[in-house]
Formats: C-alpha cells, sequence, structure tokens
C-alpha cells in the first residue's frame, strides 16, 4: 500500500474523498458547498452515517471525482465509524476507476488526531484488500493493487507537526498486518497446510523481525504431546508446532505474554466428519494461528517494548485408517487424560497442548489464545463479536480497552464453576465436549484446565475470523480478526 501525508489540492485523475458531519455539512470550497445546498435540498446527500454521493469537478483545468461520504452526527463519531465511512468510499471510487485517491483529514475534535488518522488508514488500506491470485484473467479486480492513497490537509503545516507521518506508519504496519493474516485465512487448505504456513510464518519472522522455531513430529512426540499428535494422526501432512519469539523489552525477560493460535489447516470433523456445507469453509480453521502471527509481525515491527511469544500446533483434523477414533482415550502433554466424544471438537484438544507447551517450555506469564473454536460462538453472538472467557477479569478489561481502539468487538461470557462439570469425563480426568448447552462457555474452559495459575484469555473468533459477505472494510473469506486488538492491547503494556 502507498500512502503518504500532502497538501489537499486538486490533482487531475485522482479521486477525492471528503467525510462530512450532518450537523456541519460544508467545505471550505464554495462550490463544493453549491453542490451540498443543492444535494440536501433534494435529500440526495444529508451527511447521515454510511451516505455516499459522487459527482465530477473541475478546478483550474483539472479534473477529478469528488467522492461525498457521510459521517452523522459529530457527537456520534468514533474510529470504527470513520474506517466504515472510508471503507465505503473509496469502494465507491474504485467503482468509478479511480487508483489514486486523495482522502481529506477529518476535522474533529471528538476524535483524538492519532486516532483519526489510523482509523483513515486503516479503513483506506482494508477497504482495497483482494485475494485475486488464482483468477487467470487480468481484470479490473487485479489492478486495484496498485492503490495509492494519500491523506491531506488544507493546513498541513499546523498538522504535520503533530507526528501525522508515524501514526500513518504504525497503521500502514497493522494494514499490511492484518492482510497477512487475511491472505493465510484465504489460501486453500492445498496451498496452506502444517509444512506451508511454518515457512511463511518463518518468512514473517525474516520479514518483521522475530525469531521463528520450527518443531518437527519427531520433537513434538518427545514432548509427549499426545492431544495434539491423536488430532494430526488422520492426515498425511504432518503436524508442525510454530515458536515465534520477540523481545523487545529485554529488562523485564522475565515478563512474557503468550499468544496461541488455533492451527487447524483443515478441519474435516475426523471420523465426526462434517457435513459439505460446513466443510467448505474449514481452510480458515487456523484463523487463530493467522491472527497470532499477524500481531507478532506488527508488534515486531513497530518495536514495541515488550515480550512476546506466539505459538501454533498446525495440523490437519482428517479422515483414515490411522485417526484417532470417537470413544478413544487420549493424553496430553500435561498428562491429564482426555475422553474423546467427538473428533470434531478437535481445536480444544490441539490448544490444550500449545498453552502447555508455552507456559512450561517458553515460561510465558500470561495467555491469549484465539481460535474459530465453536459454531456455539455463531450462535450466540454472531459475526460482529468476538466471545471471551477468562479467570481474569482485569485482564478481560484490558482487552475491551483495546477493542475499543481496534473497533473489534468482543464480550465476555460467564466461566462459573458449573459449566467446569459439564466436561469432567466418568472414564478420563476429561471429556473433549460438553452437550449441547453452553457450547462456546464448555469449549473455553476446557483449554482452561490446562493453564495453571496464569491469567488467561480465551477468544472464540469461529463468527468473526469469516465472513460470507462484504462489509464496509472487507470481502468475502477472511477478515484478520484479532490482529489488530491483540497489537493494541500490546501496545498500551508497552
Ligand atoms: N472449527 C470448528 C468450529 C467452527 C464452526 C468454526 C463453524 C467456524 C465456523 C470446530 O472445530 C468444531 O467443529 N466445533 C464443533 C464442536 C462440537 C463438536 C462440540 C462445533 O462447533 O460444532
Ligand atoms: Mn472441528
Ligand atoms: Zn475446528
Amino acid at each position: 500500500m502507498n500512502i503518504g501525508f500532502k497538501k489537499f489540492g486538486c490533482t487531475d485523475g485522482e479521486a477525492a474523498i471528503i467525510s462530512l458531519f450532518e450537523d456541519r455539512l460544508q467545505t471550505p470550497n464554495s462550490d463544493v458547498n453549491t453542490i451540498l445546498e443543492y444535494a440536501k435540498n433534494k435529500g440526495s446527500f444529508l451527511g447521515k452515517f454510511g451516505e455516499i454521493y459522487n459527482f465530477v469537478r473541475t478546478i483550474d483545468g483539472k479534473t477529478q471525482d469528488m467522492v461525498l461520504v457521510g459521517l452523522g452526527k459529530e457527537e456520534t463519531i468514533d474510529g470504527e465509524k470513520i474506517r466504515r465511512a472510508i471503507g465505503k468510499a473509496l469502494k465507491r471510487a474504485a467503482e468509478l476507476k479511480n487508483k489514486k485517491v486523495f482522502m481529506r483529514l477529518i476535522d474533529t475534535d471528538k476524535v483524538e488526531l492519532n486516532l483519526v488518522v489510523k482509523a483513515m488508514v486503516e479503513g483506506a488500506g482494508l477497504s482495497s484488500y483482494k485475494f485475486n491470485k488464482y483468477k487467470s484473467e487480468k481484470n479490473d479486480d487485479k489492478d486495484q493493487k496498485e492503490f495509492e492513497f494519500s491523506l491531506g490537509s488544507p493546513n498541513i503545516d499546523d498538522i504535520k507537526a503533530l507526528d501525522v507521518d508515524k501514526f500513518i506508519e504504525e497503521a500502514k504496519v497493522l494494514v499490511e498486518t492484518t492482510i497477512l493474516a487475511r491472505d493465510l485465512v484465504n489460501e486453500p487448505a492445498n496451498t496452506i497446510y502444517p509444512e506451508t504456513l511454518a515457512e511463511e510464518a518463518v518468512k514473517a519472522g525474516v520479514k518483521y523481525g522475530f525469531e521463528t522455531e520450527v518443531l518437527e513430529k519427531e520433537q513434538i512426540c518427545d514432548l509427549k504431546m499426545d492431544a495434539f499428535l491423536s488430532v494430526a494422526r488422520g492426515s498425511k501432512k504432518k503436524p508442525r508446532l510454530i515458536v515465534m519469539r520477540y523481545f523487545g523489552d529485554n529488562q523485564n525477560k522475565n515478563n512474557i505474554l503468550g499468544l496461541v493460535g488455533k492451527g487447524l489447516t483443515y478441519d474435516s470433523g475426523g471420523y465426526s466428519l462434517k457435513p459439505n456445507d460446513g466443510m467448505v469453509t474449514m481452510k480458515s480453521d487456523m484463523g487463530g494461528a493467522a491472527a497470532v502471527i499477524g500481531a507478532i509481525s506488527a508488534i515486531s515491527k513497530l518495536k514495541l517494548k515488550i515480550n512476546v511469544i506466539a505459538v501454533v500446533a498446525a495440523c490437519e483434523n482428517m479422515v483414515s485408517g490411522k485417526a484417532y477414533k470417537p470413544g478413544d482415550i487420549i493424553g496430553s502433554m500435561a498428562g491429564k487424560t482426555i475422553e474423546v466424544l467427538n473428533t470434531d471438537a478437535e481445536g480444544r484438544l490441539t490448544l490444550a497442548d500449545a498453552v502447555t507447551y508455552i507456559i512450561r517450555k517458553e515460561n510465558v506469564t500470561e495467555v491469549i489464545d484465539l481460535a474459530t473454536l465453536t459454531g456455539a460462538a455463531l450462535v450466540a453472538l454472531g459475526t460482529t463479536t468476538t466471545a471471551v472467557v477468562t479467570n481474569k477479569d482485569s485482564f478481560y478489561e484490558e482487552l475491551v480497552k483495546a477493542s475499543k481502539v481496534s473497533g473489534e468487538k468482543v464480550w465476555q461470557l460467564p466461566a462459573f464453576d458449573d459449566y467446569k462439570k459439564m466436561i469432567k469425563s466418568d472414564i478420563a480426568d476429561l471429556k473433549n465436549i460438553g452437550g449441547r448447552n453452553a457450547g462456546t462457555i464448555t469449549a473455553g474452559l476446557f483449554i482452561g484446565e490446562f493453564v495453571e495459575d496464569k491469567p488467561w484469555l480465551h477468544l472464540d473468533i469461529a463468527g468473526t475470523a469469516w465472513t460470507d459477505a462484504a462489509d464496509d472494510y472487507s470481502i468475502k473469506g477472511g477478515t484478520g480478526a484479532g490482529v489488530r486488538t491483540l497489537y493494541e492491547l500490546a501496545k498500551a503494556r508497552a
């Protein structure tokens, strides 16, 4: 993504995006104001949130598309509204075949300048994302990869002094790493499997500045990760344990934030086989892995003063003569035994061992896991909100603060002891399903059985990591959910 900050003015062949508040429907340009008057009187553009209006303007012999977008009432503005409005306006500018887009910096004192700049760049960068590398025909969509944005303001000199370039740089990295996560999710399971996911993590490490260690099957066996290996056993593709380390705070070497991402590069359900409809999107079952790879990339690139280790237990859940079966009793790295009642509840098994590994071998002091874990999360909260289970409310409050900056919504579910009883087995220590009720909670609490005494947050991103319909700044497919929120949480600590 190409983006710079420059003086706002008319340049031939560039579309201009002007965001306007409903209660402040005017610009410094009298000709534009005349058009605004006209549109307002006709009722075709009132500045209501999400409204779009476009026209062509010629000034000093130069012609450009003007795209107006409504922000609603100024007192209701926030970062997420800015992202959405800019995303929508940019999609219109793209429909009008523009490749260079000029955005006028939103002028408001209701949101801090750094957040305005970040939200504008994120909205623009994320809304122009495409996944079309597998299309043979060169088409319009493909061209839009070369989008060039600039953010501008007529009073550039006052604003320049305020570090706008730094905010733009930060947002650019967040866009790039969110797109990395989207790409990883959108790649099909025949190109992204444990080995290639590990290769992508290594590449990201080299590019963004973190260290990656990849453990192969023999080493995973030596660690006695029996739960992880049981899930992996049915596939021809060998599992990988991907460990990513970033030490940005050497004075506090013993303080390490642990991130764990579910890395099922494909989930067929195993012997508890999914119906086709449920299986077609299961290349996305490594959305948690994509999120932690994206997040540690952003954290490293922006050199946050914090220590972070991210772990992904990558494997495929498949059917074969070697696969684990409903009724099996398996072990785990922590030593707990697990009765497998459903092979489709596989994510929690891989995560249990990944969590034990990151606590015992990497010595992290806190754990956040992200997982496309349960269909029940979609039933409970839909596709807009990530479900959270925790053993420490103050840790959750930190997440809420980060989510307010990123605009990614989270909601806490209860974790009462009553729910913990639901995953106790008659013949083993635990069972891997808790029945139909409270599925997202019992799945989370299963992982919670392995966090020992560590503060822990579990984010079930089953609803938020993937979308079937394009939205203001996303398209159908992987959303990159979690990357920006994890970054903001780390930044607030650094
Ligand atoms: N990966 C799925 C969860 C999922 C479902 C993610 C839909 C995204 C969209 C997970 O491994 C799974 O299959 N969960 C089961 C658990 C059940 C067997 C207790 C589910 O939710 O049905
Ligand atoms: Mn499953
Ligand atoms: Zn799964």
